[in-house]
């Protein structure tokens, strides 16, 4: 109220103005009132004593642009909607093209490349063999790439499917580490489970677990130091069960670290000689843990390099078997 009355005031005793209720949260209506004038004392200019209901004819305009207000409201929210749905079509052709139009043909490349490095037609020169493996390690990503970007869609679409069941994430943890070896291998970096013998029940999908996981393994192994080592650990952390993957690599860099989890985000540091990934990973894994109730993070370490990690609510069972 206050506003409306103090620019009623500036804009002079004959205008009037109009004064919005607003009630609550809201508006509720608006009363349109006029300054009541009083006879100047000392010079020839009106003076202000008061506020009182105005005329019919400021009554009558007031009317008129609240109305001219609510109308513009209702067509620019119409508007909107409208563009919405217009993005929504938009959206949902593209995936079906990138699903349809894309993963198809990428997965017969990759296949008839496969064939012909397995020497199906026949033995290579040594240089049509490094151009054949170029070949396959791009396609193998341009693979990945369009499976990564169909799974954020189905996150994003509520359309994963999660059945979930009563997990030991050690289990999981265990069975992603095995899946993941050969790759760190490739780095010369091995994986070590810490405490492999704890009890940490959790309600989770477990293929969707084995992905997250799957990322942040393959990115421990990616950054950490030659001949490193990434200790994995599985603890007890207020009602919930945290999995963390501790690299000794050079961490992620300061200008870098709000957009570890922004989607194509990719540090310019890269390791030199690591095939870059889309820079979706982290996006997936935290779209998984968040659809799970869980919450995923990461941390410099004292000693250098960074460990990533996620929480996930501990259930009924493990409360008891392991303490906080
Ligand atoms: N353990 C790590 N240490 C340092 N930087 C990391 C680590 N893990 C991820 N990053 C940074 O975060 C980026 C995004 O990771 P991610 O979403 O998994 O995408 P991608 O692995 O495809 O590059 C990486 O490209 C890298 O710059
Ligand atoms: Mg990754």
């Amino acid at each position: 109220m206050i506003y409306p009355v103090a620019a009623g005031l500036l804009l002079g005793p004959r205008l009037g103005f109009i004064a919005i209720l607003v009630v609550a949260v809201g508006t509720t209506g608006f009363a349109v009132l006029e300054p009541h004038v009083s006879e100047p004392l000392f010079n020839n200019e009106p003076r202000v004593t008061g506020l009182m209901f105005g005329s019919p004819i400021t009554l009558v305009c007031g009317v008129a642009v609240f109305n001219a207000i609510v109308i513009w409201g209702i067509a620019a929210t119409r508007r909107l909607a409208d563009e919405r749905d217009r993005l929504l079509v938009l959206r949902s052709e593209l995936i079906s093209a990138v699903r349809h139009e894309l993963r198809t043909p990428i997965t017969a490349v990759a296949g008839a490349i496969s064939l012909i490095e397995g020497g199906m037609v026949g033995s290579l020169e040594a240089q049509a063999k490094k151009l054949i493996a170029i070949a396959k390690r791009n396609s193998d990503l341009l693979a990945s790439l369009v499976d990564d970007i169909l799974d954020i869609e189905r996150m994003e679409d509520g359309n994963s499917e999660f059945s979930v069941e009563e997990l030991n994430l050690v289990d999981v943890v265990r069975e992603s580490i095995e899946l993941n070896e050969m790759y760190a291998q490739s780095f010369a970096v091995t994986f070590h489970l810490l405490d492999g013998s704890a009890i940490a029940k959790v309600k989770a999908n477990k293929n969707r677990l084995l992905q997250v996981l799957a990322n942040l393994l393959s990115n421990a192994a990616q950054f950490s130091s030659r001949n490193g080592r990434v200790e994995i650990l599985v603890a007890r952390r207020n009602g919930c069960n945290r999995v963390s993957v501790a690299d000794d690599g050079l961490g992620v860099p300061e200008k870098f670290r709000d957009r570890v989890f922004e989607r194509f985000s990719q540090s310019k540091e890269a390791r030199p000689g690591v095939q870059s990934g889309s820079g979706l990973g982290f996006s997936i894994a935290k779209s998984i843990v968040k659809a799970h109730e869980g919450m995923i993070g990461f941390d410099a370490n004292k000693n250098g390099g960074e460990t990533f990690y996620f929480d996930l609510r501990a259930s009924e069972e493990s409360a008891t078997a392991v303490q906080d």
